[in-house]
């Protein structure tokens, strides 16, 4: 009798599960059909190129060309068009400075069907807070890029690409091309970790070895995750085998970070140590961050201290390995400025092998190179805002708040309207005179506006001294066979990495 009950009370569980689950997905079609008619109507003035009435452009977004094939919409469509990832999501892509301008100069929020996938991992640090809080912690997080705090970086820097040029020193030797991408991310991430925490990954215990481990993985795994559609909705995801791994690699950083907080917090309490890290060679941001307050003497709680730091280990080295990848890649394409740019190196640096802080400010030439790199090869080529209110364009068009809004910087940076020829690798450019009069919003590989890149000036001073070195101690030739083909990741990467031909230029020189 009991097991009667029992099972017909159990199958009328599973109908009023069943039930329910049907009501709930039906609400949230009908959630997501009403959001789609908004979208449509709210950019019904913009052309859309050709779309799948299910996937939209997510077909073309997420193949290897997807970079290329907007631009060749920016051609069709000046301005903007829109761009839809499947069926309900819709946002309107803009690659023209007028257009930039209008959104980028005000401080809309991050759009959330974008931003939220890294929640998991970095929490709500400057890069996806908003409001009075995000403004804050910008407040307070800014001293930590004062040049007198990065300074004393540029030895970090240097000892990093040091240990990564001696093994290329031995890999060079068997005159076959290989993947520096690769290295230079090992290197970018060891230099932030000593940035962050004053260790990196050479010299590491193996609890800070774990956290280097974990941090690669989760780039790896939040890459994966954004270009497979059927990891987009977070229950599935976190049921997956591949967002369980996701979550033990969130849960070794976080120990991490929140060990290393507390090691920190509890060597602050004892006086001695507090002298001891005054006289400290210098500061790390995890020291900066712990002494940030605001007017009100308010400092960061713990979760907020987590979430930067983890928000800076995100945003701080893939976007610098891109970075500088793409530069040796640009300097292998055309050798007559790579010889100016060692030439320079070499009349600067005379004898030394190494690079101090007042030398950053005379490699002109270099600067020029890096930022023609930084125009064809932005490391983060897109990026998304919901709108807070209407916004109005120079065009008389317009769009209502809420509306989504993706800035292609690798479309604007490649707008011929802007940029005269724009594949060609020139420079000159960026020389003061041709810089002149151009439009304030036509080059944005740091975003621009109240919410651009906090280590624009960090990444600016890293890639000076990485390639500088790299460019003293190698001569860089491309591998004909293996062009790298590029990939929009998290971002801007090669699907089959940068390969190319290394030659030494001698003991530890650049002649
Ligand atoms: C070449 C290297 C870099 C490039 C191209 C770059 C680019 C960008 C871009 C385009 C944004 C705007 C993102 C958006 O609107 O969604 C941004 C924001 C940000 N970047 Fe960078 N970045 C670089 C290096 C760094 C480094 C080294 C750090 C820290 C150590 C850093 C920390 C941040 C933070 C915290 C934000 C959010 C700022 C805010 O919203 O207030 N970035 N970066």
């Amino acid at each position: 009798m009991m097991s009667v009950l029992l099972s017909l009370s159990l199958s009328r569980l599973g109908l009023w599960t069943s039930g329910l689950i049907l009501v709930l997905g039906f609400v949230k079609l009908i959630h997501l059909l009403m959001r789609r008619r908004l979208m449509i109507k709210a950019m019904e003035s913009f052309p859309a190129p050709p779309s799948h009435w299910l996937y939209g452009h997510a077909f073309e977004m997420n193949q290897t060309e997807s970079l290329d094939k907007v631009v060749s919409w920016a051609h069709q469509f000046p301005y903007a068009h829109q761009l839809w990832f499947g069926g309900f999501l819709g946002c309107l892509n803009i690659y023209e400075p007028d257009y930039a301008k209008a959104v980028f100069s005000r401080g809309d929020p991050k759009a959330p069907d974008m931003y939220d996938y890294f929640l998991e991992w970095i929490g709500k640090g400057l890069l996806v807070l908003h409001g009075p809080k995000w403004f804050q912690h910008r407040k307070m997080l800014t001293p930590g890029f004062h040049y007198e705090v990065l300074k004393p970086y540029v030895t970090v820097f240097a000892d990093s690409t040091r240990h990564m040029l001696d093994k290329w020193e031995e890999k060079a030797r068997e005159e076959k091309s290989f993947d520096v991408f690769r290295d230079v991310g090992h290197m970018a991430l060891d230099t932030l970790m000593k940035c962050t925490f004053g260790k990196g990954h050479s010299g590491l215990g193996h609890r800070d070895n774990s956290y280097y481990l974990a941090v690669k993985e989760l780039t790896m795994l939040m890459q994966q995750r954004l270009q497979s559609m059927q990891y987009h909705n977070d229950f599935i995801y976190w049921l997956t085998p591949h967002g369980r791994r996701f979550l033990r690699a969130c849960k070794v950083a976080h120990d991490h970070t929140d060990q290393v907080i507390r090691e920190r917090k509890a060597a602050l309490q004892d006086e001695k140590e507090q002298e001891k890290i005054q006289k400290q060679r210098h500061l790390d941001f995890l020291d900066i961050l712990l002494q940030a307050q605001d007017e009100d003497g308010v400092k960061l709680s713990d979760t907020d201290l987590r979430a930067e730091v983890d928000t800076f280990m995100f945003e701080g080295h893939d976007t610098t390995t891109s970075g500088i990848s793409w530069f040796l890649y640009c300097m292998a394409q055309y050798p007559e400025h790579q010889h100016r740019c060692r030439e320079e190196i070499c009349e600067i640096l005379g004898d030394r092998d190494t690079i101090q802080w007042d030398d950053l400010g005379k490699m002109t030439y270099l600067t020029l190179c890096i930022k023609e790199s930084l125009r064809l090869y932005p490391p983060v080529p897109q990026v998304y805002r919901q709108l807070s209110k209407p916004v109005n364009f120079v065009d008389g068009r317009s769009l209502p708040e809420g509306s989504l809004v993706s800035l292609h910087i690798y479309a604007l940076h490649r707008n011929s309207a802007v940029w005269p020829n724009p594949e060609v690798f020139d420079p000159l450019r960026f020389s003061s005179e041709n810089v002149t009069g151009r439009h304030p919003f036509a080059f944005m590989p740091f975003s621009a506006g109240p919410r651009n890149c906090i280590g624009q000036q960090f990444a600016m001073n890293e890639m000076k001294v990485v390639t500088a070195l790299c460019l003293h101690r190698f001569e860089f030739a491309p591998d004909p066979m293996r062009p790298p083909i590029k990939l929009l990741q998290l971002v801007l990467g090669s699907k089959n990495g940068i390969n190319l031909y290394l030659k030494p230029l001698g003991p530890r020189s650049g002649k």
